[in-house]
Formats: C-alpha cells, structure tokens, sequence
C-alpha cells in the first residue's frame, strides 16, 4: 500500500497521506509506518473514517493497549479501551475527560510502564483553537546545557497522577528510548513531584530550569486539527498539551477517541 509522509515541522512530526488506517495494514506497510513514527516522533493520518473498534485494531498494530486509570465513566461505553476526550455535557455531566492535556506531560508517567504512545482521533472539532503542541524530549536533551545535564545526570524523579496521588513511580530524569536508543528529557511540569534524593528547593529549581529550556519553539510543533485525522505520539520522547483557551464558551465543541498503547519500564 502507497503513501506519502511529509514533515510537519523542524522539530518532529509528519503527516502520512493516502493510506486509509481502517483496514489492515500488510507488513512492509505497517514496517514503514513503524519507522516513520520512530524517526519523526508525531504521526498524523489525515483524512480517516474510524469506526471504535478499527481505532483499537489499529492500535493494537503497535502493542497492547493499557485502559487509562482515569477511566471510570470516561471510556466510550462498551470500549473500555477507548477514552474520551471531550468538552461535551450530557444531562449536566461531561461525556468524557473535559481536559486532558492542561500542561506539558507524558501519559500514564506515573505508572511503572509508562504509554508507548496514544493514538488521538478527532471526531469534532471547534471553528477555531483546540491545537496540540507536542515537543521533541530527544532534541531538547540533545541540546541541553551540560551543566544541566551533569546536574540531574543518572538521577530518578518521582512522578505521581494529578487526579489520584496514590498513582506514583521513580523514572530516570533523562530516559533511553527502548527502540532507538536516543536520550530524551522524560521529566514533565504536570506529573513530575520532584528529584529523588535532591531537597525541594534545589529539585524545583532545577526542574525549573529544564522545562524553560523543553518550551522553547525550536522543538515544539503545534497542531492544528482537521476532521478525520488520528494522531500518534511517541509518549517515550514526546511532551504534549492541550490549548484549551476557549475551553469555558459553549460554541467550543471539541470531541476526540484516545487509545493508549502500553510501553515499558523507562531506563
Ligand atoms: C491526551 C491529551 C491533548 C489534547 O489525550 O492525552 O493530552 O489536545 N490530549 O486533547
Ligand atoms: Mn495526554
């Protein structure tokens, strides 16, 4: 099966055009979709019709899936593998997580096995607003100020759930990619507590100093959603958010699938 990929910015991303995600993919297809998500991180397939269960059979084209502990009422009904991000109410209560994605982070950090990676399908989308940013750790580290790098080193931080702090694990500041072997920053503002064995103070400021650094432009690639695309990070080396600026008008329908693919212990 043919397809285009085309980069989507200088720091990571590419749309894959021409190549219809419903239907399985044969080996070499799936082999060059599987390299283009470890060379470009962010994987957007424009233009596809999915129904829940060809979102999760595609899905699982990567690994097995992991059901987000935040789940309760928020998976689609009879999918407990498909969570539901969305800003819509129904009967005075929201139809899924209203908002997913507040600061930089990595899904499931808290968790011994961190998300391989989450496969995002816009279903309805605002007139305007509602973009992703995603952030390319590998690049970020590359770049990092060997001071910085000295400083947290072979160091672990904490990292624990916003939602539920009894959700917590130690992973490497600075984590090795599983399948391609390239250092990233695996810290993130949203889930990391702090640095294990350094004292609050000097752990926040470091961190501090580290996530300045991750925000700057030239590694982060905003997206701007069309109806029918499916989204797939690589939650190993990538940091996203949501911009959710509009996220109190009532015009601000946005509603999206998410499947989560299981990863492995970071090292
Ligand atoms: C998520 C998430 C961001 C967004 O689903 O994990 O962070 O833009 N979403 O909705
Ligand atoms: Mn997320």
């Amino acid at each position: 099966m043919s397809f285009e990929i085309r980069p989507l910015s200088d720091a990571l991303g590419a749309e894959i055009v021409g190549l219809d995600v419903s239907r399985p993919l044969d080996d070499a297809t799936f082999a060059r979709v599987h390299r283009a998500h470890l060379d470009h991180l962010v994987l957007v397939f424009r233009g596809q019709r999915l129904t829940p269960q060809q979102h999760i059979d595609f899905s699982k084209r990567f690994g097995p899936l992991d059901a987000h502990p935040s789940q309760g009422g928020a998976h689609l009904a009879g999918f407990p593998d498909i969570l539901v991000v969305s800003t819509k109410r129904e009967n005075g209560k929201d139809v899924g997580v209203r908002n997913a994605g507040p600061t930089w982070h990595s899904d499931l950090a808290y968790r011994d096995r961190p998300a391989l990676g989450s496969m995002l399908y816009a279903l309805e989308l605002p007139d305007s607003g509602g973009d992703t940013g995603f952030a390319n750790m590998a690049m970020a580290y590359d770049a990092l100020p060997r001071r910085l790098k000295d400083a947290a080193g072979e160091k672990r931080a904490l990292f624990s759930s916003t939602r539920n702090t009894s959700l917590h694990a130690l992973h490497p500041v600075f984590r090795t990619h599983p399948e391609t072997g390239r250092k990233s920053i695996f810290v993130n503002p949203q889930l990391t507590a702090g640095i294990d064995g350094m004292d609050a103070p000097s752990s926040s400021s470091l961190l501090a100093e580290i996530y300045a650094h991750c925000r700057q432009p030239e590694f982060v690639y905003w997206h701007k959603w069309r109806p029918g695309d499916l989204t797939f990070w690589d939650n190993r080396c990538v940091l996203h958010i949501a911009d959710h600026t509009r996220l109190d008008d009532p015009a601000y329908i946005r509603h999206m699938h998410r499947t989560t693919i299981a990863g492995d212990v970071p090292f």
